[in-house]
């Protein structure tokens, strides 16, 4: 299992660019599969979790070339045109693969199997499985985990269903299925999660209706292939936005993030806690009612050096930043004073129990911090002193090891973070982009 060996007490600055978002990938892989005619994605990330996804609608008879570069050419197979795995569909450690491909599968005529790695199949499906069984598919799992057998075959219905987490990845799956269902299904958010999947059937030709929280899409409408232009990742930009809050100098610049406000939280909590972070273009801030929103909005991100001062976090701000928390946990240990974050049990079931992994790993740093069931409070360490260092066990969450990374900032010994190789699920090249920009991290070999 690689490591990271990172040395303490270096600055960052200058001009960077994150690779492609990872959710914004999954789907348009998925949307061009099942449109009529070519879809071209431009700027695809070309990470482990998409390239899962990638394969099993290979696995599902679509074709799709790999172009030079960053660009992907999806030969569309139409609503109707998949055709049966010859095997488990294997989606890695891949959460957005897995469920958005469950609503993808429920309405077809035949069955199918997902599987992934020990992470992912430790990981809750029941919160998808429930909702498509209600719109009428048949679906097995195992206490509510992987494997997931989806029964070909079923005749779906439109549903009206109020989600009782903040999940963009159920409300995706269950829009997906709606495809395929007859009549309405409506899905109620009970906190505005990222909208990407709407935003995108509007460019496929869908009709997709907002109403505040309820967002509609009726059955048997035909996809278009199209152009998808994918921004840069928000949630891997995240990593250098709080990096330069804590050692830019004079500034960092990270260009074409996608700056969507349905995933752009951190930048309000970070500005609550007195970071010097300008967007150009300046974010879009209003969600459009009625119509849902359209084109993803695009910014640059220049951050400097900060004096943080700890918060407490709004908690209708936590979905809107669900991925961001590992890096946020960071700057609220570099912050003056006491950070209380609530509301956020949905960390414990990510790629690993993110609450407990990072307040491991900050006491290994000697930052005091308290676990709550649902979010954690942190005692910043303030402008003078620093981190200690250590090992810190990443528990092979791609995230937890990328937040570590970045912690090096504010230490005064070196951190080594053990079991790193997920980063490649979601930021392959983090290490050589976090090196150019002046991050001294060096990759140990197994
Ligand atoms: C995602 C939704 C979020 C997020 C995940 C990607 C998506 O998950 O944590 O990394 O692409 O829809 P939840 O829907 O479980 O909150």
């Amino acid at each position: 299992m690689s490591s990271y060996l990172v040395a303490p007490g270096a600055q960052v600055h200058g001009v960077i660019e994150v690779p492609g978002d990872k959710s914004i990938s999954h789907r348009a892989l998925m949307l061009g599969a099942i449109a009529d005619g070519v879809t071209d994605i431009d700027g695809f990330l070309a990470s482990e979790d998409c390239l899962a996804t990638l394969a099993a609608l290979r696995a599902l008879g679509v074709t799709i070339e790999r172009q030079p570069g960053s660009c992907i050419c999806v030969h569309g197979v139409g609503l109707s045109g998949l055709q049966p795995p010859t095997a488990a569909l294997d989606l890695g450690n891949a959460g957005t693969a897995m469920r958005l491909s469950m609503g993808l599968l429920a309405g077809q005529r035949f069955d199918s199997t997902l599987v992934g790695d020990a992470s992912l199949m430790r990981r809750p499906m029941q919160r998808v499985a429930q909702p498509l069984r209600a719109m009428g598919a048949r679906i097995d799992t195992d206490g509510g985990h992987p494997p997931v057998h989806i029964h070909g075959g079923a005749a779906l219905q439109g549903i009206d269903y109020a989600l009782p987490v903040a999940s963009a990845q159920v409300k995706s799956a269950l829009l997906l299925a709606a495809l395929y269902a007859r009549g309405r299904t409506t899905v109620t958010e009970p906190a505005p999660t990222r909208d990407h999947t709407e935003r995108m059937l509007l460019d496929f030709g869908v009709q997709v209706t907002r109403d505040g929280a309820r967002v509609s899409v009726d059955g048997d409408q035909r996809l278009t292939g199209c152009r998808v232009q994918v921004p840069g990742d928000f949630s891997s930009a995240a990593f250098f936005v709080v990096a330069g809050c804590l050692a830019a100098n004079p500034s960092l610049t990270i260009r074409n993030v996608g700056c969507n406000p349905t995933r752009a939280g951190l930048l309000r909590m970070l500005a609550l806690m007195g970071a010097d972070i300008e967007l150009a273009p300046a974010a879009q801030d209003a969600q459009t009612q009625g119509a849902a929103a359209r084109a993803e909005p695009v910014a640059d991100i220049r951050v400097r050096a900060s004096a943080l001062h700890g918060i407490r976090v709004p908690e209708e701000l936590v979905a809107l930043a669900i991925d961001e928390f590992p890096a946020f946990f960071i700057a609220a240990a570099a912050a003056d004073g006491e950070t209380v974050v609530t509301g956020a049990a949905e960390l414990r079931v990510k790629e690993t129990d993110r609450l407990e992994a990072m307040a491991a790993g900050l006491a290994t740093l000697g930052v005091a911090c308290r676990l709550l069931p649902d979010g954690i409070v942190i005692q910043g360490i303030g402008a003078g002193p620093r981190f200690g260092g250590g090992r810190i066990d990443s528990r092979g969450d791609h995230r937890i090891a990328m937040a570590f990374a970045i912690a090096s900032l504010r230490a005064q010994d070196a951190i080594r973070i053990d079991d790193v190789a997920n980063v490649a699920t979601s930021f392959p090249g983090f290490a050589e982009l976090a090196a150019s920009a002046g991050l001294a991290l060096q990759i140990q070999p197994d």
